[in-house]
C-alpha cells in the first residue's frame, strides 16, 4: 500500500511542475477544465457560502469556487503536502484573495467546521484508504440540503479497461497507482447521502459523484420532561456508560428506551433469543443452496407472526419496519435510501458469504410476495446485501432513520 510518506514525497517532488503537468491531461482526451467547471456548478452554491476542498493541492480550483462566492464567502483548502501548499499561496496572494484560508493537514485528521456549504474533492480523496470515514465526517459537518461533489479516478468497466496500464504509468509519479482505482468513493458518498447523481466520463476512468444532505424534516418530535426515582448505583452507571460513548445521559436513556420499545419488549412475546455473532458466522460456513432455502422457508411464517405481533398488520412498509428494528437491535448496520422511485435497502451483517445468500434470497421473496410483478436488483458482497427495487411514492419517507435521527438530535 502507497503510504503518506511517499504521498508527501511525491507532491513535494512536483509541487512546482503540477500545474504544467495537469496543463498535458487534454492531450490525453481528458478535458479537465470541463469537469473542474462540472464539480464546482454541481456545488450549487451562493454568496457568501462556506467551502472545503479536501486535497486543494495548487488551488487549480480556487478561482471558480470564489466566483460563486464573493468577497463574502470563505474557502477553506486542506492538503498534505507543505509544498503544494506554498504554490497555493502563491496564487491567493497573486491574486489579493483574502476569504481562503490554507490548512496543512491530513484530510482524515481534518476536524470540519461546523454547518459548511459545500464540500468537494478532486482528484485527491482516493488517497486514503479511509476515504469512508472522512466522507461520513463531511455528511455530518454539511448544513441539510448541501453538497458533497467528488471527482476521481477509477477503473473503468468498459472497453476502455485495456488502456488501464497507461493511466497508472501517467499518475503513478504522484502515486496514484491500481489501489487508487480501486477504491470507490463514490459508493461511500452514496451510502451517507441522499439525493445522488452520478456519471462517468473518459472512457469509465473517471466520474463525478454528487449528493445532497438531506434536509431535516421541520416538524420536531415533542418532548415532555418526566422525573423517575432509580437506585443511585444505577444512575453512576448510567453516567459512567454515557461518558464512554461520548454522548448525554438524556440520548442514552432515550436509546435505552426506544430499544425496549421498538424491540425488547416483543421479543419474549415472539421467543427471540440471541445467538452470538461468531456461531452464526461457524453455522454459515457449511451452509448448502438447499439449507439456505430451508431456513429462508423456515424464517419467513415468523417474520410474518412476529409482524402481526408487533405492528398489528401484516403489509410490506410494517415488514420492512420490523426487519430494521431488528437489525438496529441486534447492532447490525441497515439504511434505508431513496433516489428519486429507486429505494436501496442495505444491509450490512459481517457474517460471511451464505448468510448474505440467505439474506439476499429472503429480501427478494419478501418484495416478491407483496410486488411480484416489480424488478429487484441485487448488490451482495460477503458482508453486505444491496436491494433495489421502484417503489415509489408507497414509502416516502424512512421512518426508521428519523426515528434514529431524532434520538441523535434531542
Ligand atoms: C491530484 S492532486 C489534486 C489537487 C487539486 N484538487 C486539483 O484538482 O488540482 C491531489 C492532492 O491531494 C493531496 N493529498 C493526497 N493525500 C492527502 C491526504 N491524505 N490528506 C490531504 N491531502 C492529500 C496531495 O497533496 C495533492 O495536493
Amino acid at each position: 500500500m502507497v503510504t503518506t510518506s511517499q504521498i508527501i514525497n511525491a507532491y513535494r517532488k512536483y509541487a512546482d511542475k503540477y500545474d504544467f503537468a495537469v496543463k498535458l491531461y487534454p492531450l490525453l482526451g481528458i478535458k479537465i477544465g470541463k469537469y473542474r467547471k462540472m464539480t464546482i456548478d454541481a456545488l450549487k452554491l451562493s454568496k457568501g457560502d462556506t467551502v472545503v476542498e479536501l486535497g486543494c493541492g495548487t488551488g487549480l480550483n480556487f478561482s471558480l469556487v470564489l466566483e460563486k462566492i464573493g468577497p463574502e464567502g470563505k474557502l477553506i483548502g486542506v492538503d498534505l503536502v507543505d509544498k503544494m501548499l506554498d504554490q497555493a499561496r502563491k496564487r491567493v496572494k497573486e491574486n489579493g484573495w483574502n476569504n481562503v484560508e490554507l490548512i496543512q493537514s491530513d484530510f482524515t485528521d481534518y476536524g470540519f467546521p461546523k454547518e459548511v456549504d459545500g464540500i468537494f474533492a478532486g482528484g485527491a480523496l482516493q488517497y486514503s484508504p479511509e476515504y469512508d470515514k472522512i466522507i461520513k465526517r463531511g455528511y455530518d459537518a454539511l448544513k441539510p440540503g448541501k453538497k458533497f461533489v467528488l471527482l476521481d479516478f477509477k477503473m473503468s468497466q468498459g472497453p476502455a479497461r485495456i488502456f488501464a496500464p497507461i493511466l497508472i504509468f501517467f499518475t503513478s509519479p504522484f502515486e496514484a497507482k491500481k489501489e487508487y482505482l480501486e477504491r470507490h468513493g463514490w459508493k461511500s458518498i452514496e451510502k451517507y447521502f441522499d439525493d445522488t447523481s452520478y456519471l462517468e466520463g473518459w472512457g469509465g476512468f473517471l466520474y463525478l459523484s454528487v449528493v445532497k444532505r438531506k434536509q431535516h424534516s421541520t416538524t420536531k418530535e415533542k418532548t415532555k420532561t418526566i422525573t423517575y426515582r432509580l437506585p443511585a448505583k444505577m444512575i453512576d452507571e448510567l453516567e459512567t456508560q454515557a461518558m464512554q460513548q461520548n454522548t448525554s445521559q438524556n440520548v442514552l436513556v432515550k436509546q435505552i428506551i426506544q430499544k425496549y420499545l421498538q424491540w425488547d419488549r416483543f421479543s419474549e412475546g415472539i421467543a427471540m433469543i440471541p445467538i452470538p455473532k461468531n456461531i452464526l458466522q461457524m453455522m454459515g460456513h457449511d451452509m448448502t443452496a438447499t439449507d439456505i432455502d430451508l431456513i429462508v422457508e423456515s424464517v419467513k411464517p415468523i417474520i410474518k407472526d412476529s409482524v402481526m405481533f408487533m405492528k398489528g398488520k401484516y403489509d410490506l412498509k410494517r415488514c420492512i419496519e420490523t426487519l430494521e428494528d431488528y437489525m438496529q437491535a441486534t447492532g447490525m448496520n441497515s439504511d434505508h435510501r431513496i433516489e428519486g422511485s429507486l429505494h436501496h435497502f442495505i444491509v450490512q451483517h459481517g457474517l460471511g458469504k451464505n448468510w448474505s445468500l440467505f439474506t439476499e434470497q429472503l429480501l427478494k421473496e419478501i418484495f416478491h410476495e407483496f410486488l411480484p410483478e416489480k424488478n429487484i436488483k441485487c448488490q451482495t458482497t460477503d458482508s453486505t446485501v444491496i436491494i433495489t427495487i421502484a417503489l415509489g411514492s408507497d414509502f416516502d419517507e424512512h421512518d426508521y432513520q428519523e426515528k434514529k435521527k431524532s434520538i441523535v438530535e434531542n
